[in-house]
């Protein structure tokens, strides 16, 4: 698959799962309790020991997911990612080098910004659809607005500190295209094997959208 970045993120919408997964053989249940729950666009970080066998088995047992492997910190892990069936990469920053194994693994990549500096160094390098790491509370809301007048035309991913009762303030803003997050499935109902809770919470936080586009 030959993705664009921006085409991920609007299939994403309104949530991409930030997946810590801590047991391979959750992997596959927990990624089809989300797309019951109608989630399409899914990211396993690679912070846990065993995160790519459990990228692949997703892969393997539901390919129609588009999956994303994220917490790229290292550049050998682009290449590991891709081989392990990711069709998009996620950082939580932008480095030259990390840029460089994204385009070297032909990833499409996601890469994280903070302050307007960083925007442009990603800019620079072509990316217009960024994450916003870490977009905690009220002052992320405020700063997204802020980047709006002079960065048109990117688009956002906030995450980090994102919940259900704080969604509808980052989705209703014009550059965020969707936000990202574990609240969705944490890794406490993973290890409950609470599949129901799980696609409940991707169906709630869905509607909640919903009743955003319809009040637009
Ligand atoms: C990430 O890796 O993107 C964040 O750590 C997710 O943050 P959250 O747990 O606040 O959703």
């Amino acid at each position: 698959m030959n993705l664009s970045m921006d085409w991920v993120l609007q299939q994403a919408r309104p949530v991409m799962p930030v997946l810590v997964i801590e047991d391979v053989a959750l992997a596959a249940d927990l990624a089809r309790a989300l797309y019951a729950g109608g989630i399409r666009v899914m990211e396993v970080t690679l912070r846990t020991p065993h995160a790519l066998e459990a990228l692949a088995e997703i892969h393997r047992e539901l390919p129609e997911v588009i999956l994303g492997a994220g917490t790229l910190i290292h550049t050998e892990q682009f290449q590991e990612a891709r081989d392990a069936g990711a069709h998009f990469a996620v950082s939580p920053g932008c480095t030259p080098r990390l840029v460089a194994a994204a385009e070297d693994a032909r990833m499409p990549y996601l890469p994280g910004v903070m302050t307007p500096s960083e925007v442009l160094l990603a800019l620079e390098y072509g990316y217009r659809s960024l994450k916003l790491f870490p977009a905690n509370g009220s002052g992320a809301v405020k700063m997204l607005k802020s980047l709006k007048g002079p960065f048109t035309g990117i688009r956002f991913c906030p995450t980090g500190g994102i919940t259900q009762e704080n969604l509808l303030n980052f989705l209703s803003l014009p550059n965020v295209a969707c936000v990202g997050g574990t609240w969705i499935a944490p890794p406490s109902l993973i290890r409950a094997r609470a599949w129901d809770q799980i696609t409940q919470l991707a169906r709630e936080a869905r509607e909640l959208a919903g009743s955003l586009e319809h009040t637009a």
